[in-house]
């Protein structure tokens, strides 16, 4: 953190994928409304996820980060949320099978509402618009009025990030989350899915783990490991006045600290090293994520970790990268070598949903499970060659039974995907498909394990 960093100290640096808010007066009365609101999350709390990814970067656990491309004011139920965090604890239960080592699980969830955007205008027939940023900013609406970003709706996202993360903390728990329920349905989705049979023998075997752990007494009901769950949540730092009004110090490090939420990342577009959003990210003490994209050299990267991880801690700092299937090869290597001979403690993850995005024949904008999954294979082949941990996946994905990524289990088409398409911004995997890429990715990290024997977690249970 640079010696004059203060929370609002982005404030003097270049910005972009910024709004333009035509009512300073208001903005300004919203982020002091904000800075007045209770913190979301609790600095210890994000100091706890730092560890849990300092395991990560030390090859002894493994990260699955996922939700939303964009949380919608209008989705907001319970049952959205259940849904979710309901396939995403299966997900977890597989991998940390597969890998024989903790998942740490953070949610792309609880605040993740504001978008960076290609173009900042978005034009249907004869009619251009500015485009649409998320709901923490503007209304998806093609409509000239709805698209005038509006400061007030940052309430709304505070209050319903916080509502969010108070059904999740339940969730997670209160028993939801008990690890022989979570296996249970994963046996349902096996014995509805057409290409079962692949990954039914990896879930026999954690069956029958579970039956010999019931058989010596240990169960959900006598172990509290086994019926709840550490969960974390995340989002893209981009709208900086909001993050700087949830931005507190913390009564017992008297560190600064985001308390929007435990992680927050730095978008592939707005990673510029002089920029405003590396400035305040550079100053919170949180765990941090930065998107890797192909624009992104060794050298940069370099810069980059000096200026957000000076002091070389494990755990800070994730590497997302996003590359497109194809290009992995072409990237990868470079920037792990680079990290290597510098020595730098990170968490190598890879997001294999933003290189993929392509146009349907149809109109709508999909990712093909194909190439998603070969992004993920390639990520951890690069990694296997190059000795590194191949540490973690990102991804967006829902609980719901959308039809927005063609292929997986179920083989949506192209013409298939206007069925439900319902997404605020890209597409996600569905329920199915999540469980799909688990299972698949459980696949690859046994290979890594059969290289580097077994994982050491020191992550105490609680
Ligand atoms: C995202 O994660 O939704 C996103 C916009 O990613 P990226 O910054 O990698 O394009
Ligand atoms: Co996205």
């Amino acid at each position: 953190m640079a010696k004059d960093w203060s929370p609002q100290s982005w404030r003097e640096k270049p910005i972009v994928q910024v709004p333009d808010y035509d009512d300073a007066d208001l903005l300004a009365r919203v982020e002091g409304e904000l800075a007045e609101f209770p913190p979301l999350v609790f600095a210890g709390e994000a100091r706890k996820l730092k560890q849990h990814l300092a395991e990560v970067a030390n090859g002894n656990a493994f990260l699955l980060q996922g939700g939303d491309c964009a949380e919608a004011f209008a989705e907001h139920s319970a049952d959205n949320i259940r849904d979710f965090f309901r396939v995403f604890l299966q997900m977890a239960v597989v991998l940390t099978y597969a890998a024989a080592s903790p998942v740490v699980k953070v949610g792309r969830i609880a605040g993740q509402f504001a978008k960076p955007r290609s173009s900042p205008v978005e034009a249907q027939g004869d009619i251009e618009l500015p485009s649409y940023r998320g709901d923490i900013i503007n209304a998806i609406e093609f409509d000239e009025k709805a698209r005038i970003p509006n400061p007030k709706r940052q309430l709304q996202a505070y209050r319903q990030a916080a509502a969010t993360l108070n059904l999740l903390r339940a969730f997670a728990q209160g028993g939801y989350a008990n690890l022989e329920h979570v296996h249970q349905w994963t046996l349902g989705f096996l014995k509805d899915t057409p290409a079962s049979e692949r990954y039914q023998e990896l879930a026999d075997r954690i069956s029958e783990s579970l039956e010999f752990m019931r058989a010596c007494g240990v169960n959900p009901d006598t172990d509290a490991s086994l019926r709840t769950t550490d969960f974390f949540t995340s989002h893209e730092a981009l709208l900086l006045g909001y993050e700087q009004a949830l931005t507190r110090v913390d009564s017992i490090s008297g560190d600064w600290y985001a308390t929007s939420g435990h992680m927050v990342w730095i978008g592939d577009r707005t990673r510029q090293p002089d920029g405003a959003h590396i400035e305040y990210c550079s100053g919170i003490k949180n765990p941090l994520g930065l998107k890797c994209g192909p624009s992104l050299e060794p050298d940069g990267l370099m810069q980059l970790i000096e200026l957000l991880n000076p002091e070389n801690e494990a755990g800070r700092l994730t590497l997302i990268c996003r590359f497109g299937a194809d290009n992995v090869e072409k990237h990868l290597p470079g920037l792990i070598q680079a990290v290597k001979r510098e020595g730098h403690k990170v968490v190598w993850s890879c997001d294999p949903m933003h290189g993929n995005t392509v146009k349907a024949s149809s109109g709508y904008k999909t990712r093909p499970f194909d190439l998603i999954m070969s992004e993920v294979r390639n990520f951890m082949d690069v990694h296997r060659a190059e000795g590194t941990h191949a540490g973690g996946i990102h991804v967006e994905m829902t609980g719901k039974n959308v039809t927005e990524c063609t292929g997986g289990v179920r083989s949506i088409s192209d013409a298939d995907l206007h069925d439900r398409y319902h997404t605020h911004c890209d597409p996600r995997l569905n329920a199915d498909q999540a469980l799909e890429l688990a299972f698949l990715i459980a696949e690859g990290l046994k290979k890594e394990r059969a290289i580097r024997g077994p994982a050491k977690p020191v992550i105490a249970a609680e």
